[in-house]
Parts: structure tokens; sequence; C-alpha cells
């Protein structure tokens, strides 16, 4: 990973903390997104990538909403200067209650966040990746 510059949606804690520091260790700069609510956690996070010696930008994006992750990775990409990763891993446990339990507000909201916003992520990302090869 190194030399390479990596995004990751739900970054603030659980798995998307891991995936950051995961990625740091093992060289890569990151690009750390959450929502606003979760800004303190966010800022912890990227303090133990920042602790390997690598770079952490930090920015508010919900998922649900593509032009706040658009601008996010633009000022994301602009400070670390490309972005070679994208982990999608943003994602909600929906009210622990069994499917056909489940309020159409809980089912619809999963499908925004842990399905659309899949989508979102990568839609935003993949055409400054450098993956995406020269424009
Ligand atoms: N932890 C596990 O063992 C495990 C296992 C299988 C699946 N999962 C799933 O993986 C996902 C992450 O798991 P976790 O344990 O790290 O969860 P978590 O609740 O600890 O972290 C989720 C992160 O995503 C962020 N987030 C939520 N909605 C968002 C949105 N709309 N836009 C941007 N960020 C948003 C939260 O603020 C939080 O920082 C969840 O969908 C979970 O159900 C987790």
């Amino acid at each position: 990973m190194s030399g390479t510059v990596a995004v990751v949606t739900g970054a603030a804690r659980g798995m998307g903390r891991t995936h950051c520091v995961r990625l740091a260790e093992e060289g890569a700069d990151v690009i750390a997104l959450d929502l606003a609510g979760a800004s303190d956690d966010l800022a912890q996070t990227a303090e133990l990538v920042c602790a390997t010696g690598r770079r952490c930008v930090t920015r508010v994006a919900d998922v649900r909403d593509q032009d706040s992750l658009v601008s996010a990775l633009a000022a994301g990409v602009a400070e670390l200067g490309r972005l070679d990763v994208i982990v999608a891993n943003a994602g909600i446990y929906a009210d622990l209650a069994l499917s056909w339990e489940l309020s159409d507000e809980a089912w619809h909201r999963t499908l925004d966040i842990n399905l659309t916003g899949v989508w979102h992520t990568v839609k935003a990302g993949r055409p400054t990746s450098a993956a995406a090869g020269p424009s």
C-alpha cells in the first residue's frame, strides 16, 4: 500500500476505524469520512492514523448524499494528491428486528445506507482514482 491513498467511509469507529489504521500501517495515506455527529470519533481515527506516520484527511460525508461524497473526496484528493483505494464501509444494522418486523422506514434507511451508499461511494471515487487511468 506504500505511496497509495485510500478513502474509507464510516471511518469514525468500528470496522471503518480499523480499516483506516490497518491501511496506514501498510503505508497508505487515508481520507476518512463519516457523519457530522461522529466528528470527535473521526478525529480519534485521524490521530491513530497519524501515529503510524501516515497522513489523514477527515471530512464529513453522508453516503446517502452523493454531493457530500464528491466534495469530501475532492478536498481529500486535493490535499493527498491521488486516490487508489475505495473502502465503502459505512453501514448500519437495522434495528435488530426480524426482517418481516422491520418498519418501512427502517428498511429504506438500511437500503439507502448499506446499498445505495456503496454505489454513491464508488461513483464519487472512481473518476478520481488512479485505477481510472488518464482522463
Ligand atoms: N462489526 C462486525 O463484526 C460486523 C460484521 C458483519 C457486518 N457488519 C456490518 O458492517 C458495517 C460496519 O460495522 P461496524 O461494526 O463497524 O459498525 P459501527 O456502527 O461501529 O460503525 C459504522 C460507522 O458508519 C458510520 N455511518 C453510519 N451511517 C452513515 C452514513 N449514512 N454515512 C456515512 N457514515 C455512516 C457511523 O457513523 C459509524 O462510524 C455495518 O453495516 C455492520 O452491520 C459488521
